[in-house]
């Protein structure tokens, strides 16, 4: 059987795993591909670090992979925008297949990269690029693609997960995330990650599968981990909370919400339960209800799992003379919601002056915005003599609960407010 001849562009966390799995399981994947997989060069910036392939195989010249007529399959694991999508342009146009995980270039750019592959008669595949080693892109297009999807919500980056849970034992968020570099979660500039930049990239490309719509992520809310607070994660635990970063979308009556950041899960939810760099996705389908996919989503073998599943598909496609498939057709496209218009509930934590009346402002303030009050708890004045009053609403829309904290903030009575979070997962219920 004709070998397919891979190229790899970068061999880093993830380009170092997926070169080992090529030479070490060479048999499982020949098996697999009905063809033998040949690793036939790789790509670098440096000649000298210790790689996991011989040095005559390396090469800083992108074009020696891109162009080389030895080459069919381009797998892409550079990172970032430039150069890496126009050198998987390049590879497209040349009609060569590309798998990459890269999330960046996808999310900004897939449609058209899609329509190229398409043209060329090639593919590109990206299931590496959401979720690391969860089968995430497949499912959506094919195993559900029987139901209407209402709604998912989706723990996508391991890193700020990996924070949260070290947050919550407690550490601080620069020694949980300097540890989430060495272990070759974060991203090259890790502000990606804590800003929650990431997981917009990843929800623009869960977005457009899950429910057509194509939105750059730009567009897309979102807000990191800068900020938060150790004493809210032990607050939402006593309400029976746990703090994770999630991406959200949501179909609803003007179009499909989608935003990342923030929020409390119910301890209940299968989202709680989710720790360190594990990912997870919760759908709910009209047909199958809710389907929860979880596993690693970040770290080098587990993310070449996904690679390599991509491999396997195209080299199969290839070994069988199979023509690459059409670009998918998601139907008429769905609108952007504002986010003025979602509906949450609330956590809000405020210092308090230590006075009588307290209280009766605060739940004012509420009640002027149509916001039901759920529970209350009250701490004592600290050293710094102010006392904190924290709140959980009912479920109201984002526009109404933004204005209260306007408002609560302008309060004589109120010191800061210090934290707003928004609760996703529970019983929205109340009276809002
Ligand atoms: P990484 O460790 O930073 O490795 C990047 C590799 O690309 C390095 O080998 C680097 O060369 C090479 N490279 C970068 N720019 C280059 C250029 N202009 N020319 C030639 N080579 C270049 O990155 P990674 O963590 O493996 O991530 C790779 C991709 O997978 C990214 O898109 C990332 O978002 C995605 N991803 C990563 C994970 C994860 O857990 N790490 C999970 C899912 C998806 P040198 O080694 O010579 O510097
Ligand atoms: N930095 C990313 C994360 C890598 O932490 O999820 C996986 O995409």
């Amino acid at each position: 059987m004709k070998p397919i001849r891979i190229g790899i562009l970068g061999l880093g966390t993830v380009g170092q795993s997926v070169a080992r799995a090529l030479l070490e399981r060479r048999d499982l994947l020949a098996r697999s591909a009905g063809a033998p997989l040949v690793l036939q060069r790789a790509v670098v910036r440096d000649l000298d670090k210790p790689r996991a392939i011989p040095r005559e195989q390396l090469t800083t010249e992108i074009a020696r992979v891109t162009e080389a007529d030895d080459i069919d399959v381009v797998v892409e694991l550079m990172g970032g925008l430039e150069p890496a999508r126009t050198v998987i342009e390049a590879a497209l146009s040349r009609g060569k297949s590309v798998v990459t995980a890269n999330k960046r270039v996808v999310s900004w750019h897939g449609p058209s990269l899609l329509s190229l592959a398409a043209k060329k008669g090639a593919e590109l595949r990206y299931e590496a690029a959401v979720g690391g080693g969860i089968p995430l892109i497949a499912p959506l297009l094919d195993d559900l693609a029987a139901n209407r999807l209402l709604e998912l919500r989706a723990i996508i980056n391991g890193t700020t997960n990996y924070i949260l849970t070290r947050m919550a034992a407690g550490d601080t968020l620069d020694v949980a995330l300097a540890e989430a570099q060495r272990l070759g979660y974060a991203e090259a500039d890790p502000s990606d990650d804590v800003d929650a930049v990431d997981a917009a990239d990843k929800l623009a490309i869960l977005v457009r599968h899950a429910f057509g719509l194509t939105v750059p992520p730009r567009e897309i809310f979102r807000q990191g981990l800068r900020g938060l607070d150790p004493r809210d994660i032990a607050y939402g635990r006593e309400f029976g909370y746990a703090l994770k970063l999630l991406a959200l979308a949501r179909r609803g009556t003007n179009g499909i919400e989608a935003r990342v950041h923030p929020a409390f899960v119910p301890i209940a939810h299968p989202l709680a339960r989710i720790d360190g760099a594990q990912n997870a996705v919760h759908v709910v389908g009209d047909l199958c209800g809710p389907v929860m996919f979880s596993g690693q989503g970040a770290g080098g073998d587990a993310t070449a799992s996904a690679v390599l599943a991509d491999l396997l598909h195209v080299s199969r496609r290839m070994a069988l003379g199979d023509p690459a498939p059409t670009v998918r057709d998601f139907g008429p496209e769905p609108k952007l919601a504002p986010l003025a218009e979602a509906r949450t509930r609330c956590y809000f934590r405020l210092a308090v002056e230590d006075q009588p009346g307290v209280f009766a402002q605060v739940t004012q303030v509420l009640a002027q915005q149509s916001i039901g009050l759920a529970s209350v708890l009250q701490r004592e004045p600290g050293k710094m003599g102010s006392a904190e009053v924290v709140l959980l609403t009912y479920a109201a829309p984002e526009a109404a609960l933004a204005s209260a904290e306007e408002q609560l903030a302008r309060l004589s009575c109120v010191r800061a407010v210090r934290a707003r979070i928004r609760v996703e997962g529970g019983d929205s219920g109340g009276a809002a």
